[in-house]
């Protein structure tokens, strides 16, 4: 297999990477007070010795009361940003580079059921299908909302991060507004088609792209599946797709982080190829594939109690030279172990491990 061109650097803005490969954003929930340990902090030191291309931090919460939907789970307001500070000098003392995930849980009811720091915000006041979980929110809050994701981003730039994301993925926030099931508004926010429920998401990119400037890369992650439906489609043809995410390549977002839980899962019939290969194709955007790499079990089945075995990268370098993404986000590989690149770079395939449950509890 010619693992070689993963191994190939690329450039987006100011940002080179060293090879392909990007540690998904994954939250440790194991933050007191919300505040980065310098547990978490070691944690991203060794996966940027361990030579990850570029490494996304877990979900991180805007400032505002209602976004953080766990009491262990690290936001950005501005007392926790000297700990995210001190985060990313570490990261960058030993080699890496670091993104950071913006996040707004939204209606997403708290994991913590006991936690109930402010009354929940979303598009309709659902936090899913048919789930009423509050008010809708008014124009007025959501471009408070907007704005406090500019500021969030204005802060990264500030505090050393390399990039940031916007997390409009699974079923959050901003999802939410994609998403005809939890938008059903009918003002400049919502409406019928897919086109329709863009502004919330355009308008938080662009106050992003206003906060960091033209160099700092921006990228989105995005996914049909949301946590409240596994089977959900926002776009169910190409067209619908280009629709959707057509006009946040065409305002300058640098790539598309297209969250699958199975990468090698064709998106429409009649092709084989990935929802970051459709994006790719539709829109000439740059993209990241995701969605168990390196494992036989998906991070559903992981959450379930599976143990998920090291699989070969059947299918990843193919597409992978065929053009279909420019990036490979690696999840769980990573979170069991640090040296998981190095390894597939030098053909130690023997010494991969696997990925047992409750391996996600421990932040080594
Ligand atoms: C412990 C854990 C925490 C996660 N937290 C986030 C998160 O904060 N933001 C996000 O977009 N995805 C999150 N995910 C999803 C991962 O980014 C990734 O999409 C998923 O694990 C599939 O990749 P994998 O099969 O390589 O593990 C999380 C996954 C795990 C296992």
């Amino acid at each position: 297999m010619k693992l070689d061109a993963l191994f190939q650097p690329v450039s987006f803005g100011a940002l080179t990477l060293p090879n392909r490969f990007v540690m998904a954003p994954m939250s440790r929930y194991a933050c007191p007070d919300r505040i980065p340990t310098p547990e978490l902090s070691a944690y991203h030191r060794r996966r940027a010795e361990g030579r990850v291309g570029l490494m996304l931090t877990g979900a991180a919460a805007i400032d505002h009361p209602a976004a953080n939907n766990s009491p262990v789970l690290a936001d950005f307001r501005a007392e926790a940003q000297p700990a995210w500070q001190r985060l990313v000098r570490e990261t960058h003392d030993a080699g890496g580079r670091i993104a950071l995930q913006l996040w707004h849980a939204g209606g997403r009811f708290n994991r913590e059921p006991w936690w109930h720091p402010a009354p929940l915000v979303s598009p309709s006041g659902l936090g899913g299908p048919a789930f009423v979980v509050g008010e809708p929110l008014s124009d007025e809050a959501i471009v408070d909302l907007v704005d406090r994701f500019g500021r969030a981003a204005a802060d990264a730039r500030r505090v050393g991060f390399d990039a940031v994301e916007i997390h409009a993925a699974h079923g959050f926030l901003i999802d939410q507004f994609f998403w005809d099931r939890t938008n059903m508004r009918t003002d400049r926010w919502g409406g019928v088609h897919i086109e329709d429920r863009l502004a919330f998401a355009l308008a938080v990119y662009r106050a992003v792209r206003a906060a960091v400037g033209p160099g700092m890369p921006v990228s989105m992650r995005i996914s049909q599946w949301k946590e409240q439906d596994y089977k959900a489609r926002l776009a169910t043809t190409p067209d619908a797709l280009a629709r959707w995410i057509g006009p946040f390549v065409d305002a300058g977002v640098d790539f598309v982080n297209c969250s699958q839980r199975r990468f090698w899962e064709p998106e429409f019939e009649g092709s084989d190829m990935n929802l970051a290969g459709w994006v790719k194709r539709l829109t000439g955007a740059r993209t990241m594939t995701i969605g168990s790499i390196g494992l036989d079990r998906d991070v559903t089945a992981s959450f379930a109690g599976d143990r998920a075995a090291p699989a070969p990268l059947t299918g990843l370098v193919e597409r992978f030279a065929r053009g279909d993404f420019d990036l490979v986000g690696l999840g769980r590989v990573l979170l069991a172990d640090p040296h998981w690149i190095e390894k597939v770079r030098d053909g130690r395939f023997s010494e991969l491990i696997p990925f047992e449950a409750g391996a996600a509890d421990v932040v080594y």
